[in-house]
């Protein structure tokens, strides 16, 4: 059996199916360029056939990133593979992955079909699949509560259908960990075909066991482990990358496996997944959370000082926190910026995009004294993400005083037009987004408003993050100035653009 585990980053496509995480192409690539730089294994960029919008994010995905493979999800339907086989036409190495629910409950409920239709579809889907690529996945779906001797059915029949790896969901997070690890060893000691694939894990998190059976299924022989950043997806979430991948690494003396992930690349990309979908990270998440290597209780901090792995088991360094931080400031020139950006899994796709990051860090660096890793990121995600808005903020007059309502002038730029206007109502945020809510013919619902400090201090920027709702559709904006007032304009405007450039999407397993 190899000793090399798999890393396939669902992130884009199953963590994108969360309510409110959707996220646009550019975003899309930006996340897929840094895990590229984690080495990930493979990225499953989207599901083609969704919509118009998730079919061109996984073909700029599939053209631009080079040393992963990427992945496009479909049904076992010929259209759905065509979709994903055309998304993927430009990659290096691409994979399509197509699944079929396997449980009693689907087949009856939601197929209507009969166990033996399903074997023929996917068989046919499979089969389909090898017409575009060698690299072919097969998902018996809710796999976690199919009947064990029907999927040794499905799966014999897909691998020799052409499938090379078998990927196991437990799509609705039941499995118990003991439970999941037997299936996978089961599974393959049952099906005679079984050493012609690579067994995988996808895990849901629904009671909090999503990590824990995705690492019993690699005890049990899975080398594939289906994961995304931050543990975002579909409701509880999925396995979260940085907890499989420190678990694997930090207890070799308990896993036969080891993966390629750059370790250090971690904490950039759960920043970037967090700020781009406005999924905020709990302080005492595992690997990224705020609090992960911090230690509060004198006896612990007494014993890091003397000994640091007394208490730690992980060095903080290894994930990507304050690896080499460079603090920086108006002084600082454009090669420094730039080189720490790529440090940190930021790369300029342009001249004009380096030189308009740096001209926003020197106007940041006149505000704040010392500018660190996490003032760049915001920044520069807040650069990258503004290029090709429509609606522009130009500028924004707010008063507040005691006793008075709150007042705000804005001016945007709509289509290269310049419109103003005035709103009055108690609260400065709120008179904020009505002004520019009356600039815009339009009727968002406001579902979501949070503001986080950045960094620590009175002079740290503000990252605004909304959700906004507008006939059924939901997306995420982010802003990030000094001045939170300023940030909360920003994050409404930018969510507002992307209801101008987002489609309808459907959903895979509906
Ligand atoms: O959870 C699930 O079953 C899925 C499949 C499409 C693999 O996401
Ligand atoms: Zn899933």
């Amino acid at each position: 059996m190899s000793n090399k585990l798999i890393i396939f980053d669902t992130t884009l496509r199953d963590g994108e199916q969360s309510p409110g995480a959707s996220m646009t192409k550019d975003e899309k690539i930006r996340i897929a360029k840094v895990l590229e730089k984690m080495r990930v294994d493979v990225i499953e960029a989207g599901f083609a056939i969704a919509s118009v919008g998730d079919f061109e994010a996984v073909k700029a995905v599939a053209n631009i990133i080079k040393d992963s493979t990427i992945c496009s999800l479909a049904r076992a339907l010929d259209k759905d593979i065509d979709r994903a086989g055309e998304a993927l036409k430009g990659a290096n190495s691409s994979r399509i992955h197509t699944f079929i629910a396997t449980s009693d409950i689907h087949m009856k409920m939601k197929l209507n079909m009969t166990p033996d239709q399903v074997v023929d579809q996917a068989v046919r889907a499979v089969t389909r699949a090898r017409n575009w690529t060698d690299d072919v996945e097969f998902s018996p779906e809710d796999a976690g509560r199919s009947d064990e001797d029907f999927l040794c059915r499905v799966i014999e029949a897909a691998i020799n259908a052409g499938a090379t790896t078998i990927n196991i969901p437990d799509t609705v997070g039941y499995n118990m960990p003991h439970q999941f690890g037997e299936t996978i060893k089961n599974l393959i000691e049952r099906i005679p075909n079984s050493d012609k694939a690579i067994f995988s894990a996808h895990c849901h998190n629904d009671l909090g066991l999503a990590v824990a059976n995705s690492l019993s299924a690699v005890l049990n022989g899975a080398r594939q482990v289906e994961c995304t950043i931050n543990g975002l997806g579909e409701r509880a979430g999925n396995s979260s990358l940085e907890e499989v991948v420190m678990a694997v690494r930090t207890r070799q003396d308990v896993f036969a496996c080891d993966t390629n992930i750059d370790t250090t690349q971690i904490l950039p990309a759960s920043r970037l997944v967090s700020s781009v979908t406005g999924f905020i990270v709990q302080p005492n998440k595992a690997i990224v959370g705020a609090n992960a290597f911090a230690h509060e209780a004198g006896i612990h901090q007494d014993g890091v000082l003397k000994h640091r792995e007394t208490y730690e088991i992980m060095r903080a360094e290894d994930v990507g926190w304050n690896a080499n931080q460079l603090v920086m400031g108006k002084h600082s020139g454009r090669n420094a910026f730039k080189v720490r950006l790529n440090e940190l899994g930021v790369e300029f796709d342009s001249d004009k995009s380096l030189n308009d990051s740096f001209t926003r860090f020197k106007e940041l660096a006149d505000k704040k004294h010392e500018i660190f890793d996490e003032d760049l990121q915001a920044l520069v995600s807040e650069a990258q993400t503004k290029d090709h808005e429509s609606i522009k903020l130009i500028s924004l007059k707010v008063s507040s005083e005691t006793g008075e309502k709150n007042a705000a002038k804005v001016q945007l730029s709509i289509n290269g037009e310049e419109k103003t206007a005035t709103a009055k109502t108690s609260g400065a945020v709120d008179a904020t987004f009505s002004a520019i809510s009356s600039l815009l013919d339009t009727d968002v619902n406001l579902q979501l408003y949070s503001v986080s400090n950045v960094t620590q201090g009175t002079d740290a920027l503000g990252e605004v993050s909304v959700r906004l709702e507008f006939d059924g559709r939901i997306v995420n904006g982010q802003g990030a100035d000094t001045d939170i007032i300023i940030a909360s304009a920003k994050a409404y405007i930018n969510g507002l653009n992307k209801f101008l450039v987002a489609t309808d999407k459907a959903h895979p397993q509906v």
